[in-house]
């Protein structure tokens, strides 16, 4: 079946369970607590404005981000569905230490992951277990139905974000098209994914997410096109793994 038609099938699958909640932008409401991993990041950037990303849980003590979502006073709060109710499933653990990856740069978006430790363990409930990383030989193909879950805008003139958990369906892109719409766009450090014919994408403020495929992640949301985007470019997990598992491991 060509990718377009598995893409349309997915959107029926998902159209079919979703009560009508919540369908924003191509994207739709997270079966509460079904992406135990999520985690919703907040810090204080050096302007002193508040700010938030996504994230995700990757083992008791650690959760992966964004580098752009550094700052200071960072917390991590887990088992969340609605960022602005008081959920008895929700775990809000301060960030011990944050470890933005050293070659991380803010205007090219590249190395944009960061791995942040936790003061305390997460307690693993329904609500709250790691996400598997890929093994280092993973490989996804164009084509390939993925997804994307954040608590961000849920329209390019939103003024507020989302405060439950949106998710939406995104393909693996070719690099060569991505080369067009991203230029700085490294097949060898990023993998991009979205759908240029659809609107379904993630948005400001998804930044740090992971993209899931086959229930592992293997991205981490670092930018769209537009600030809006019709595709995302994601870090590429697996070409970070030694770094990831270096630094887990050294704390
Ligand atoms: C963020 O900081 C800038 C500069 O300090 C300020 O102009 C802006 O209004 C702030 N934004 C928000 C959303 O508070
Ligand atoms: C991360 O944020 C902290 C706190 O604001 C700051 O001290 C540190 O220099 C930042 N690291 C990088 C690489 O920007
Ligand atoms: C951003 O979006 C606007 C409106 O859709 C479009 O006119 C503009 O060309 C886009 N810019 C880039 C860099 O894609």
């Amino acid at each position: 079946m060509p990718p377009v038609l598995i893409f349309l099938a997915f959107l029926l699958l998902l159209g079919a369970g979703t009560d009508g909640l919540g369908e924003i932008i191509g994207g739709h409401e997270v079966k509460p607590h079904s992406r135990p991993y999520m985690a919703h990041v907040k810090f204080v950037k050096f302007n002193g404005n508040r700010s938030s990303c996504g994230g995700f849980l990757v083992r008791d003590y650690f959760v992966l981000t964004a580098a752009h979502c550094n700052g200071s006073s960072m917390t991590v709060t887990l088992g969340v569905h609605n960022i602005k109710a008081k959920e008895e499933t929700q775990q809000i653990i301060p960030v011990e230490k944050a470890i933005p990856h050293p070659a991380f740069n803010s205007a090219a978006h590249t190395s944009d992951i960061m791995i942040l430790k936790l003061k305390s363990k997460a307690k693993r409930t329904k609500a709250v277990r790691p996400i598997k990383l890929p093994r280092n030989n993973a490989r996804l193909k164009p084509g390939e139905v993925c997804s994307v879950a954040g608590w961000g805008k849920t329209s390019i003139n939103a003024t507020e974000r989302s405060a439950i958990l949106l998710e939406a369906q995104l393909i693996i892109q070719d690099d060569q098209k991505c080369k067009k719409s991203f230029h700085r766009y490294s097949k060898t450090t990023q993998i991009c994914a979205g759908d240029p014919k659809k609107i379904q994408a993630p948005y400001k403020g998804d930044s740090g997410g992971p993209l899931v495929c086959n229930n592992k992640a293997y991205g981490v949301l670092a930018y769209g096109k537009n600030r809006t985007i019709s595709s995302g470019v994601f870090t590429k997990v697996v070409y970070f793994l030694p770094w990831i598992s270096r630094n887990m491991k050294l704390l």
